[in-house]
């Protein structure tokens, strides 16, 4: 089941967030660096918690539920980027499931409620960054029919990292 995010899924989205980051990146980012973000589980909270209390139509969470047990999710809204235009692009900023849970589709059903979030916003295109070397992310986009644009930046999610962005039509 796919649910808008709540309040008090913050602790569980910043759990899943750091654990996902830790599997998917490990050769992309310094072990080291990944190793660290298990001790920012209280600030991603807190900042999934910010996220969580800024109403805007435009912008949503979404949760990907198995009973009740919060297995990923996907975090969309207007495009930040200076050449697309946030009116009638939303962009896909994050998603992330529970490491346990690659690859069973649970990915596959939230990008079917990503569009339609989207589509229900108002937006008519989507664009979204991943690493260049997230070649696994990459292959589940492209299964989903997003294309590269051919945009590039050095820095993503935070950091300083090489990422390449992808486009949709909705
Ligand atoms: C990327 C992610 C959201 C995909 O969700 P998922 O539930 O694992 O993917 P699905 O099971 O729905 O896969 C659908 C299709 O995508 C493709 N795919 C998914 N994972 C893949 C992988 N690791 N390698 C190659 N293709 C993959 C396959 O075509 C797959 O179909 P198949 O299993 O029948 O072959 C999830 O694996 C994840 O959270 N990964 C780590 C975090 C991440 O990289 N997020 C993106 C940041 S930009």
């Amino acid at each position: 089941m796919i649910r808008p995010a709540a309040l008090d899924d913050a602790p569980r989205l910043a759990e899943i967030h750091i654990a996902s980051w830790q599997v998917a990146y490990a050769g992309i980012l310094p072990a080291e660096f990944l190793e660290g973000l298990s001790g920012e589980l209280n600030a991603r909270t807190a900042q999934w918690q910010d996220w969580l209390n800024t109403e805007s139509p435009r912008r949503a969470v979404l949760v990907a539920v198995d009973g009740e047990d919060v297995v990923g999710f996907a975090h969309l809204g207007p495009s930040g980027d200076k050449d697309l235009k946030p009116e009638v692009v939303g962009e896909l900023y994050s998603m992330y499931l529970d490491p346990t849970r690659y690859r069973q589709g649970w990915g596959s059903g939230l990008m079917t409620a990503v569009f339609d979030a989207m589509r229900t916003a108002g937006f008519t295109e989507a664009s979204l960054w991943v690493m260049t070397a997230n070649s696994a992310a990459r292959s589940f986009y492209e299964r989903a029919g997003w294309e590269a644009d051919g945009a590039e930046t050095d820095h993503c999610v935070g950091i300083e990292i090489p990422a390449v962005r992808y486009r949709r039509a909705l």
